[in-house]
């Protein structure tokens, strides 16, 4: 028979992102519901290591549904990449009598899961970050809400643009990954976009994509650039070398990380935080939450974490037969 599970630890690590706070919310409503006690620890990974925790009942989450960034705080620990580190993050977990961990966040949180779950502390990942760059899963929490955050502020942009006639070259993030660049892209009518994933022709993906604009009509150019291609402000110097314009350069920056969850990421958090429950309770453990065609599934850690996510480059096409006839 399953070890009934008793108490469980949840934490929130690495870039935060609209929607953890529905998903730690969600992983405590579920344990109230199936009687196992919860306890948040503080600062991901270092407050393991640190025994930064405070218990959770169903009020303590109250609230917090429809709020940005986590209220378990969040943190990316170098201690937790020494085995000594890990070891004691293993002992606060005994201490405290934990059976398991649900780690909500990114790649790197959880490669940190797995480890963990190598020392004996079973784990399940919820995925949460606005790179939305799991294999595992059509979508991570947070990815709509940054999506939407960022469109808002570049349709700003495009206003002031379109009056100046200017060209503008705008940075978004994803670390290593273009999906909320291309989806971003599209949504705002870009003139052109620069993803990691397509290595960069200047002259094809940037002036041709101009002039062709141009030729269309336009007066002002929208270029957006994933983080992960390189700097913006380096494609405005060659923008501004090439072409005798004079772009002006935004870097979107953190603000793509805050703000309150729109409803996609509300519902998804609010899903894959009951899952998550559910499957501890069912005794199946060391898995990673993620979402394939709509239904809430879960994977073998390990294997989760040797899956890739393609860029659907049909979405480059798209935004590419749209801009040939300017926005
Ligand atoms: O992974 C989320 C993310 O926002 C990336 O898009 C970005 O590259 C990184 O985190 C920024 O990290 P930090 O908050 O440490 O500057």
């Amino acid at each position: 028979m399953e070890k009934k599970i008793k108490r469980i630890g949840v934490l929130t690590s690495g870039g935060d992102a609209p929607g953890m706070n529905a998903a730690v919310r969600a992983v405590v409503r579920t344990c109230i519901a199936c009687d196992i006690e919860c306890i948040g620890i503080r600062r991901g990974f270092q407050g393991l290591i640190n025994s930064d925790f405070r218990k959770m009942d169903g009020n303590s989450v109250s609230h917090i549904l429809s709020r940005g960034g986590t209220i378990l705080y969040t943190a990316r620990s170098d201690d937790f990449m020494t085995e000594e580190g890990r070891q004691r993050a293993v002992t606060t977990c005994k201490m405290l009598g934990i059976d398991g961990i649900v780690a909500i966040g990114g790649d790197g949180t959880f490669r940190g899961a797995l480890e963990l779950s190598r020392l004996g502390v079973p784990v399940i990942g919820i995925p949460a970050t606005i790179d939305n760059d799991i294999g595992c899963s059509n979508y991570t929490i947070g990815f709509d809400t940054a999506c939407n955050t960022a469109v808002e502020c570049i349709d700003k942009l495009r206003d002031t643009m379109q009056s100046h006639e200017r060209c503008s070259v705008v940075e978004v993030m994803g670390r290593n990954a273009g999906f909320l660049a291309l989806y971003v892209s599209i949504a705002v009518g870009a003139t052109a976009v620069l993803v990691p994933e397509r290595e960069v022709d200047f002259e094809r993906d940037v002036v041709e994509r101009i002039q062709n604009a141009r030729l269309a009509g336009n007066t002002h150019f929208m270029i957006v650039v994933a983080e992960g291609v390189g700097s913006a402000f380096d494609i405005g110097k060659r923008i501004k070398e090439e072409l005798g314009m004079d772009p002006r350069v935004t870097v979107l920056g953190h603000i793509q990380r805050g703000g309150a969850p729109n409803a996609r990421d509300r519902e998804t958090a609010t899903r894959m935080g009951y899952f998550a429950v559910k499957a501890f309770a069912e005794g199946r453990v060391n898995r990673i939450v993620g979402t394939q065609h709509g239904d809430v599934v879960d994977l073998p850690i390990e294997e989760a974490l040797q899956m890739k996510k393609r860029l659907q480059m049909e979405r480059y096409d798209v935004l590419e037969a749209m801009g040939n006839f300017g926005h």
